[in-house]
């Protein structure tokens, strides 16, 4: 049977879920505080204001409050202090606030630190996703999009360079916590996927505001600002491919709205975004009046991690042919990024435990 004539300005009108694409309308967002997903969600929530957006945290490792501060009052907006790992708080911000769509970010995240303690990676990180995909499916949520890592396919050998059919081969307990994660995703995927759709990203290294001083380059900017040398695990020639948060939320909000459920999506930075942990190094220190001549007595060799892969280069295709790409140069994302430590001293309490070379070694290492 034909249809009938759209009514003028029909089009116009039109809801994006009648396009086919998915349109959440009430989303727990968990590790909202974190360095990521605080960033997506203020992009979220701005963006949507129609939407509405609870994020559920434990305020543990990576978050701060402050992180928050561009949203806080909005009225499409709450924040709930609560445990990932306690599924009956879980099933209960579900339940009692009819959301219909989960976004997954809340994890154990520092490499460094799972060395030392990795069963607590295990048990937040895939435990944590197994109690929020069983909740899920018993309140009958709409899509839930995982956020997982590159690091799961382990380091390129050889110069392959991972797709999304790449198998997985973590090599530090964190990406292996991701791995398995990732492993309990698939398994719902395979067993109720037409009852929970799933959608999982996969994306290279982040950076940008917000992000907490343990990690590499707001570890870097503040030692910078401190005058303190800038530890080279190893000799800092492990490469990252850097994508900035920006285009991490944009790459989010097309995988959440147009991935299709059951498959995983890459999320590669723009080829210039690939650097050296030494060549990281060296483009922070014009922003401190550092120039090339004296650059290498601002660095200091330090014991190579445990564990350290080389690189994690993937092709993004399929993301690309969602209509996504990035938009943010490294050096214009790297020039935001110091820019905001530089306007917010007092985010973080206190920073110097965090700003060691902390290799994952239990005691911190002698030369800092
Ligand atoms: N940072 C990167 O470069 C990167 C790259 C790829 C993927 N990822 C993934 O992105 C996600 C976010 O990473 P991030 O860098 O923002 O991490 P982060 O450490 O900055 O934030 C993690 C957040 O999760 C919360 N959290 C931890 N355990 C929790 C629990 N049991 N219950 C509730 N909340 C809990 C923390 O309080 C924190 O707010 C993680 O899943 C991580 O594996 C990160």
């Amino acid at each position: 049977m034909e249809s009938p004539p759209a009514p003028p300005g029909a089009e116009a009108m039109q809801m994006p879920e009648a396009s086919g694409d998915y349109a959440p309308r009430r989303v727990l967002f968990t590790g909202g505080a974190g360095f990521i997903g605080s960033n997506v969600l203020i992009y979220f929530v701005q963006k949507y204001p129609e939407v509405f957006f609870l994020c559920l945290d434990n305020l543990s490792e990576g978050a701060n409050l402050l992180n928050l501060d561009p949203i806080r009052g909005a009225r499409n907006f709450l924040f709930v202090e609560g445990d990932i790992l306690c599924s009956k708080a879980v099933r209960r911000v579900l339940a009692d606030h009819q959301l219909d769509t989960v976004m997954h970010f809340a994890a154990q995240t520092h490499v460094d630190r799972s060395f030392v303690v990795p069963m607590k990676f295990t048990e937040v990180n895939a435990m944590g996703t197994a109690v929020l995909l069983q909740a899920a499916r018993e309140c009958r949520i709409r899509r839930f999009l995982h956020v997982s890592t590159d690091e799961v396919y382990g380091e390129n050998v050889h110069g392959h360079i991972f797709s999304e059919t790449d198998g997985f081969r973590p090599m530090n307990p964190y990406s292996a916590s991701k791995a398995a994660a990732e492993c309990i995703v698939h398994g719902y995927v395979e067993s109720f996927g037409r009852d929970l759709p799933i959608v999982v990203v996969r994306p290279n290294n982040i950076y940008g505001p917000r992000q907490y001083p343990e990690k590499l380059i707001p570890k870097f900017i503040l030692r910078l600002q401190r005058q303190q040398r800038l530890p080279l695990h190893g000799g800092g020639s492990a490469r990252r491919s850097f994508l900035f948060v920006e285009d991490a939320a944009k790459a989010f909000d097309f995988v959440l709205r147009k991935g299709i459920p059951g498959e995983a999506y890459n999320i590669g930075a723009e080829p210039g975004s690939t650097k050296t942990v030494i060549q990281v190094a060296k483009a922070l220190m014009p922003f401190f009046d550092i120039d090339t001549d004296s650059a290498d007595s601002h660095l200091e060799v330090v014991a190579d991690r445990v564990r350290n892969d080389a690189s994690y280069d993937v092709e993004s295709t399929k993301i690309s042919e969602l209509g996504w790409s990035p938009s943010v140069t490294f050096e214009e994302g790297l020039q935001r990024t110091v820019e905001w430590y530089l306007q917010h001293p007092s985010h973080w309490k206190s920073v110097e435990a965090a700003l060691r070379a902390d290799n994952g070694a239990p005691t911190p290492t002698a030369a800092l």
